[in-house]
């Protein structure tokens, strides 16, 4: 494609281009289209990679000699192809529109095409740029990445297309942060866990719909714990000791009971694993169960531990309950400032019994 009629014949072609040249175009500069009635050509031609273009050239009955040139190059004179493009068709000769169209144009096709005529043995050249556009394409992207908390990272995306299309990062995930860099290059330094998740590159011209890449960035971090809460268990029941710990990769978990590890499938024990949480599962608590767990979570990082204690619960019964009530009866009135000390069951009816002094007080007043 794009092969003219000189390259292959080029005795034919030089020697009748020139001849034809003096003809059409004797000596000086070209006239340009604005200083010239006619020959009038359309406006720059803008096409899509791919697509067809038509450089139309308006003429009038006087016109004695038409041609169409690429840059030096004659692509048509009159009805006569003088290159060998199969791309290039005439499209119409008539005494008002000398025209051809370029087929599935291509990006070395841009640039100015000439519609030179003879008007009464005056030649005249009339210029049209053809403007080629292409899509967006992202040609280079780095890969996905796994980094180390504190370290650097660089990340690449470059795309082509025309006009020279506009290259940004955005950060979409976990949260969709917005855009991160205005450019092909996007540079972290001291990444932190927040800044991990996936990253956008969009390459845009409107020419076409924008073009978009994603790169997965893993930030690594040792464990953190971030939930060991205690728990209270009567004997003979159910009970289950939890440990939260964030990490990347995952955390593993183990247990130990008084610095002695817990081993799997002890009787009665078991222990859950999952990403981010372990359960330790007492199915049936008994008295020697009771005390202080520590539960460790490690990953390639390093490692952390936390306290928790399995503690006695006594089940609440029918006559702990009667005690409860008898001694908040027996409680003396108390100022506001003593409702705290008392646990949260009773400080509700501590209160009515300090307000009824209140009320009698505010009625009095009232009369
Ligand atoms: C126009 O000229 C350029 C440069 O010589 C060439 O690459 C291209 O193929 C030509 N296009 C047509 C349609 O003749
Ligand atoms: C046509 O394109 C040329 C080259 O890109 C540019 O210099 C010129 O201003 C354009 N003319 C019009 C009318 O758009
Ligand atoms: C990160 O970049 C900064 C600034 O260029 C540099 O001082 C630092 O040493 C780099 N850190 C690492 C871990 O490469
Ligand atoms: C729990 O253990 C005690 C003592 O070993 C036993 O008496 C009781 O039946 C057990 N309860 C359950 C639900 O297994
Ligand atoms: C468990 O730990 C708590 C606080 O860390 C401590 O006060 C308590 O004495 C420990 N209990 C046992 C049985 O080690
Ligand atoms: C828990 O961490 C403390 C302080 O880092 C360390 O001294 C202790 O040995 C650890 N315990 C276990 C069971 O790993
Ligand atoms: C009990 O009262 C204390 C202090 O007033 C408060 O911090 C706590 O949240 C209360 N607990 C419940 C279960 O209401």
């Amino acid at each position: 494609m794009g092969v003219c009629g000189y390259l292959f014949l080029p005795w034919k072609c030089l020697v009748v281009v020139s001849l034809r040249l003096l003809f059409l175009v004797p000596t000086g500069v070209p006239v340009r289209s604005g200083d010239a009635t006619f020959p009038k050509a359309m406006d720059n031609v803008t096409v899509r990679q791919g697509e067809s273009a038509t450089l139309r050239c308006t003429i009038d009955n006087r016109v004695t000699r038409v041609a169409w040139l690429n840059r030096s190059t004659i692509l048509y004179a009159g009805n006569d192809k003088w290159c060998l493009d199969p791309r290039v068709v005439l499209l119409s000769n008539t005494q008002t529109q000398y025209s051809i169209e370029i087929q599935n144009v291509d990006v070395y096709d841009e640039g100015p095409y000439t519609c030179s005529v003879q008007t009464d043995n005056h030649p005249k050249t009339s210029r049209v740029h053809l403007i080629v556009q292409v899509s967006p394409k992202i040609v280079e992207i780095s890969s996905d990445i796994s980094i180390n908390e504190g370290n650097n990272i660089s990340l690449t995306c470059i795309a082509t297309g025309r006009p020279e299309p506009t290259v940004t990062w955005r950060h979409i995930s976990p949260k969709a942060v917005g855009f991160v860099s205005e450019d092909e290059y996007l540079e972290i330094q001291g990444i932190t866990r927040e800044q991990s998740g996936d990253y956008e590159c969009s390459a845009s011209n409107d020419v076409a719909a924008p073009v978009v890449r994603r790169v997965k960035v893993t930030v690594n971090y040792p464990p953190y714990i971030s939930e060991a809460k205690g728990t209270g268990v009567p004997v003979g029941q159910k009970g289950t000791l939890q440990c939260e710990a964030s990490a990347v990769p995952s955390a593993e978990f183990q247990w130990y009971k008084d610095d002695k590890r817990l081993v799997e499938g002890k009787k009665g024990v078991k222990v859950e694993n999952r990403p981010f949480l372990s359960k330790l599962i007492f199915f049936n608590v008994s008295e020697h169960d009771y005390g202080n767990y520590t539960c460790v979570a490690s990953n390639k990082l390093g490692h952390t531990n936390a306290s928790i204690t399995l503690f006695e619960l006594n089940e609440p019964t029918s006559s702990t309950l009667l005690q409860e009530v008898k001694t908040t009866a027996l409680t003396p009135w108390k100022g506001p400032g003593a409702v705290s000390e008392v646990n949260n069951g009773t400080s509700r009816r501590a209160g009515c019994i300090w307000l009824l002094p209140l009320l009698v007080l505010h009625l009095l007043l009232k009369f």
